[in-house]
């Protein structure tokens, strides 16, 4: 079983730790911030993410979990060394690489001998290169090993992969960081450090792309008349489309795809090849937005202004409580832009985030709202008491972005109901 250090303890820093630790090895977590360390002693996790707390528990029990201050002090003993660091978007729309260097400079100079750092952050091509430059150390290897868990579904995505890559030109690197996930079945493919970062970003814009596109049938199925339900279970059963991703809804958003499409686009510019079709896709995305908004006004009465919106849902999608670029957040602030008094509830958002102090029910802020727009779909909102919204409404009207609610149920208890391509 290998020493593995862990850089950054957020959504896939702290899942890969536990996951590796769940697996055998013995895993040193760090995090810069002091707080969230101090909090993963104790054993509370900082996120909402299914069977994540049980797991770091049971590292924990077994003594193959620790956390740590800084990242030099879990590199010393390391043989692995997993960079799980933010790359935000930079002003240009390129991936910011800072938090990736500063962490290389950090673990540099106190790496054994023949450790392996290995980029799990999503980072451009080229950057396994830049990681090698800062760490300065010949003896060090650094592979690509791309991470393509979901958020809400991240302990079960990590230990059950639809396949595993790793980019490396060393080839007994990269079957040191494949042995690592023993015990777990998946197609491991081995590549070099471009096409394996270029895998990872290729593969979130692709699935960005299927939603965009859904959205724009959903637009079509609209005008025409059809229902984009129906229309995306009959495209699903052709084995080639498939049913995964062709959900349509308020547009795509969360921690990654927002930057990692805009960053595919900037790397393709800059290496001479204008990505025209990712810019369309990106552009139907923030349509979409407004798309959500323009269904509030016109139920509203062609106004915004001065119009009461309750909000079930702040979060990027259900299942997670994370509100980083989060559709439901746009699709508020630009109602709110327009006048409207936005009045929020989110299952998982208890604190203020951008502005919305969130309701502590659902029931709450449907309390005189002329209008309910449902923006994450959470299952709870399916099985709430609708004869009570309607009577807390000051008129039962609701923009369901996405398509989650009963449209005849609700239609029988005199709501106007809005979906999205129905
Ligand atoms: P996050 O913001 O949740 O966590 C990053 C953590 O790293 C933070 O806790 C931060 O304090 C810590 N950190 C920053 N610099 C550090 C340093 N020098 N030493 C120690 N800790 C440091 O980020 P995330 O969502 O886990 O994403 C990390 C990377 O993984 C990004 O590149 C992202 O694109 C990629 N990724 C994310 C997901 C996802 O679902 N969130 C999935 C696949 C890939
Ligand atoms: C996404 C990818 O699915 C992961 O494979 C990848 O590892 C990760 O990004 C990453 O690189 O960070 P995640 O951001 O957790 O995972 O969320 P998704 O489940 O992909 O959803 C992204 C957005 O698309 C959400 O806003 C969601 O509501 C929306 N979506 C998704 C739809 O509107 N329709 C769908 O059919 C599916």
């Amino acid at each position: 079983m290998a020493q593995i250090a862990v850089i950054g303890a957020g959504y896939v820093g702290l899942t890969t730790a536990a996951c590796f630790s769940s697996l055998g090895h013995d895993v040193v977590c760090a995090d810069i911030d002091e707080e969230r360390v101090a909090r993963l002693e104790r054993g509370e996790i900082p996120i909402v993410e299914a069977g994540l707390e049980a797991l770091v528990r049971e590292g924990m029990d077994g003594g193959r979990l620790r956390f740590v201050v800084g990242a030099e002090n879990a590199a010393r003993s390391a043989e692995f060394a997993y960079l799980c660091v933010p790359t935000p978007q930079g002003d240009d729309g390129s991936a910011d690489l800072s938090y990736i260097e500063a962490a290389a400079r950090q673990i540099g100079p106190v790496l054994p001998s023949e450790a392996v750092v290995v980029n799990k952050s999503t980072v451009p091509v080229g950057s396994t290169r830049v990681v090698e430059r800062v760490l300065g150390r010949d003896d060090v290897t650094v592979v690509s090993n791309p991470e393509f868990l979901r958020e809400g579904s991240a302990v079960h995505d990590f230990l059950n992969p639809d396949r595993i890559v790793i980019g490396s030109d060393d080839q007994s690197a990269a079957v040191r960081v494949a042995s690592l996930y023993i015990g777990v079945t998946a197609p491991i493919i081995v590549t070099d450090p471009p096409s394996a970062e270029t895998i990872k970003y290729a593969s979130n814009a692709f699935l960005a792309t299927k939603i965009s596109f859904v959205n724009a049938i959903a637009a079509v199925c609209e005008a025409v008349g059809a229902d984009v339900k129906d229309v995306v279970l009959g495209m699903g059963y052709d084995k080639r489309i498939g049913h995964e991703f062709l959900k349509p809804g308020p547009g795509w958003g969360g921690s990654c795809f927002p930057k990692d499409s805009r960053a595919l686009v900037h790397i393709a510019d800059t290496a001479g090849y204008a990505f025209d079709l990712l810019r369309g896709v990106i552009t139907v995305n923030e349509d979409q937005f407004q798309r959500v908004v323009a269904k509030v006004r016109e139920l509203a009465g062609g106004s915004l202004d001065g119009v009461t919106v309750g909000v079930w849902g702040l979060t990027f999608k259900a299942r997670t409580d994370d509100t980083r670029d989060s559709p439901a957040l746009r699709i508020a602030s630009l109602m709110a832009a327009e006048g409207a008094e936005v009045q929020a509830y989110d299952p998982a958002v208890k604190a203020p985030v951008e502005g919305i102090a969130p309701a502590t029910d659902p029931y709450t802020v449907c309390d005189g709202a002329d209008v309910l727009a449902v923006l994450t779909e959470w299952d709870e909102f399916r099985w709430l008491d609708f004869d009570k919204v309607a009577g807390l409404m000051r008129t039962p009207r609701v923009v369901d972005a996405r398509n989650l609610l009963d449209k005849a149920a609700l239609e029988r208890r005199g709501f106007t109901y809005t979906g999205i391509g129905r």
